[in-house]
């Protein structure tokens, strides 16, 4: 018999606005996600750009708000100008990060032509490991200066006369990695950041900069790394970044499908240590979180290991994890915990967006498809509107090794006042047993279920594949009843499900 699970949307309960830029996404120059994902001059469907249409139709339908842009890893040792003026004086440099070779064909004018293509909003990455203040200033003048300099007379020259306009701008990337090129530690970034930040402020006062938090919780300088930045960085920074990426280790699917546990939990303990320092520094103030790099990664497998020796491919098959039907319930639900953390996570980005680690996948000169990933993200994507509503479902446990006990079912509401739309988004995460998911919507009023979908396959290892790509798709649900404002719905196992409501 399925276990009995209930919660309460209720319209006062806000969290915060909706942010759009919740729904990010992240381009680096990594494997294939540039070259043949999103650019591929020799494909059926490459504009005059070599951009791909059937990827941009792809990013379009995703709803994809931002996109970081161009690292990651990469960026830490990237000299933005080889990727400006004619393609063919480019020069190709080796890529320390991922062992391959970079022709820099694609650079910052193709991507932010890109950019208006997918209409996306940019998102840049100065490369604060092996570079400085003065190449950032420079890369933000390129970019967006409007006094007669020659950096922005370069930029007309190469096309664009108008400046980009880009608002928001990551201070380097992952600098508290050891695996980092130009890896420091938090007093030596938070000095380089504040500086910069700084610097780029006396261009223009109303950009909003990304200092580097923690690449992960379980790095031994997690806490201690936010609070040194915050010191040296709080002033000059609207955002600290946080990264995060689940898989499953063995066998243990029940952790890996409790991972947004971790990740609460994770968004929790920055949110404290950035508001200590507030308190430290008596600031007016109150920091933002971008989580810019969270998806589920399987960084243990061949997938993920860079080319070595004299091997510098351009554009090698790496990360290209294909996603299965858990793998998707875990991004819904991680989507979840975004949604609900929206009063301190205010601008998001899955890592990546096409072929690595992707829920878009081509092959080169040939087919696109969506992964099983992509559909939580445009869901959530097209159905959050309005402010999110904090709900607390009641709800059987399952027990973890990594968790403790997890509740099975976790959720999170929208309701949009102005058009009387709502939307709420569940996850059974629970690995063997069903659910009875009783919903009381009697505080929004009269409304009706505009559509109700479930993500689920009886084979949770099932994936999407060129050859099969709608194997696992959200299946719309006849069996939601609504009756006096309660809604019952069965949750399979392993599934991540939508309704949509709206007024009477
Ligand atoms: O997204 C893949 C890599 O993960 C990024 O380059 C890096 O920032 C992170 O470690």
């Amino acid at each position: 018999m399925a276990h009995a699970a209930r919660l309460t949307v209720d319209p006062e309960l806000v969290v915060s606005p909706v942010h759009r830029r919740t729904f990010g996404s992240f381009v680096e120059h990594l494997g294939r996600c540039v070259y043949t994902g999103i650019h591929d001059p020799g494909h059926p469907t490459a504009d005059a750009d070599g951009f791909r249409e059937d990827v941009l139709e792809l990013v379009r339908e995703l709803g994809v708000t931002t996109v970081r842009y161009p690292g990651g890893n990469f960026v830490s040792g990237y000299r933005w100008e080889d990727g400006v003026g004619p393609v063919a004086d480019r020069p190709a440099r080796l890529d320390l990060a991922w062992h391959s070779l970079e022709p820099n064909t694609v650079g910052v004018d193709e991507f932010l032509r890109w950019t208006r293509k997918a209409g996306v909003e940019p998102m840049m990455a100065v490369n604060l490991g092996t570079r400085s203040v003065l190449e950032a200033v420079d890369l933000l003048d390129y970019c967006n200066g409007t006094a007669p300099t020659a950096w922005a007379g370069q930029r007309a020259a190469n096309g664009s006369p108008e400046p980009y306009g880009i608002r928001m701008w990551c201070l380097g990337n992952e600098m508290d990695g050891p695996w980092q090129t130009g890896h420091k530690t938090a007093h030596e970034y938070g000095r380089v950041a504040a500086e910069t930040a700084r610097a780029m402020r006396q261009v223009d006062p109303t950009l909003e900069l990304v200092a580097c938090g923690s690449s992960a919780p379980d790095l031994p300088t997690f806490g201690t790394w936010e609070r040194e930045v915050l010191t040296e960085t709080y002033d000059q920074v609207d955002y600290l970044s946080i990264h995060r990426y689940y898989e499953v280790h063995g066998d243990d699917v029940a952790s890996f499908l409790g991972s947004a546990v971790d990740m609460d939990r994770f968004i929790d303990d920055v949110v404290s240590t950035a508001d200590h320092v507030r308190a430290s520094l008596k600031a007016e103030k109150r920091l933002m979180l971008s989580f810019d790099e969270w998806n589920v990664w399987y960084q243990s497998r061949a997938a993920s290991v860079p080319p070595a020796g004299d091997d510098w491919p351009v554009a090698p098959v790496l990360l290209e994890d294909r996603y299965t039907a858990m793998d998707a319930v875990v991004v819904g639900n991680m989507l979840i915990t975004l949604l609900r953390h929206s009063d301190r996570v205010t601008a998001a980005s899955q890592a990546q967006l096409v072929n690595v680690i992707a829920p878009i996948m081509t092959e080169p000169g040939g087919r696109a498809w969506r992964q099983t990933t992509f559909h939580p993200f445009a869901q959530a994507s097209a159905l959050a509107k309005g402010s999110v509503l904090r709900v607390t479902p009641v709800s059987p446990t399952f027990p973890t090794a990594a968790h403790g006990d997890v509740p099975s079912v976790d959720a999170v509401a929208t309701w949009d006042e102005e058009s009387g739309t709502g939307a709420l988004l569940v996850v059974n995460r629970n690995p063997s047993d069903a659910v009875e998911l009783a919903v009381d919507l009697s505080r929004l009023g009269d409304v009706r279920v505009t559509a109700a979908t479930t993500l689920h396959d009886d084979d949770p290892y099932a994936t999407n594949t060129a050859d099969d790509p709608d194997r696992v798709t959200p299946r719309d649900r006849t069996d939601v009843v609504l009756a006096d404002g309660h809604l019952t719905m069965p949750l399979p196992a392993i599934s991540f499900s939508t309704v949509a409501l709206a007024r009477a």
